[in-house]
């Protein structure tokens, strides 16, 4: 069995991958605020790509649901959360269902919609994911959602930790192989690595320096948020 990582949303071809289960990965931070709700007791997460679509979704499906999501890393105007892992404390999503759309996240995940089974995963949940890969020997394909199109070094960082905690499972593709090593080499220093990324710099700027060490714990959070039929749950 195989995994293959994609290191954009645009290198993911949907044929390629129909019995795969796909990984996605945004670990700054879409992931790892899908993953935090989960774990402060939320019912179910809507990911949808348009500022627009996420209104029309809850004024047609969900009228009590909870806005959240970003554009440019800031709130969006008339949403309720932005995403920050920060936010999503039980107080405020527990039992709710939440809307949510993001620059990168919300688009990969809507992009491997068609896999037989797709995860949300983040250095923060990463031990529940792989534990369920393993458990249901699909082959894997992750996804990371990178950054307006482009590659994103935490992503990698966090495919390279999945894929190392599943090679004795699987047969590890030239990236898979490639994204390992780079966790290999880094994951003693991993938050002084990441936080010179393009996205943690911009994240930093913005007053968000707290979030990045956040999306950074490892295996803090036991849940492994599934998408399917439009809607993620666990
Ligand atoms: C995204 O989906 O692009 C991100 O999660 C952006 C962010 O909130 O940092």
């Amino acid at each position: 069995m195989n995994i293959e990582v994609c290191f954009t949303p645009d290198e993911y071809q949907s044929k390629d991958y129909e019995k795969f289960t796909a990984v996605v990965i945004d670990v700054l931070r879409a992931t790892t605020s899908i993953a935090t709700a989960f774990s402060n007791g939320c019912q179910q997460i809507v990911p949808v790509e348009q500022v627009e679509q996420a209104f029309q979704t809850k004024e047609q499906l969900y009228p009590e649901a909870i806005l959240a999501g970003e554009r440019k890393g800031l709130l969006i105007s008339g949403f309720n959360l932005g995403n920050s892992p920060l936010e999503y404390a039980r107080d405020t999503v527990q039992d709710k269902t939440i809307i949510m759309t993001t620059t990168n996240g919300t688009v990969a995940l809507n992009k491997a919609a068609s896999a037989q089974k797709v995860y949300a995963a983040a250095f923060v949940n990463a031990k529940a994911v792989c534990f369920k890969l393993i458990a249901e020997g699909r082959p894997v394909v992750i996804l990371c959602a990178g950054t307006d199109g482009r590659f994103s070094m935490e992503d990698a960082l966090c495919a390279g930790l999945i894929a190392d905690r599943l090679k004795d499972h699987y047969h590890l593709s030239d990236k898979a192989l490639a994204v390992q090593a780079m966790y290999e080499a880094y994951k003693s220093n991993l938050v002084a690595r990441v936080a010179q990324s393009s996205h943690a710099l911009y994240l930093a700027e913005l007053g968000f320096a707290e979030d990045v060490k956040l999306c950074l714990q490892q295996d803090v959070l036991d849940v492994a948020p599934v998408f399917a039929n439009g809607i993620l749950t666990i």
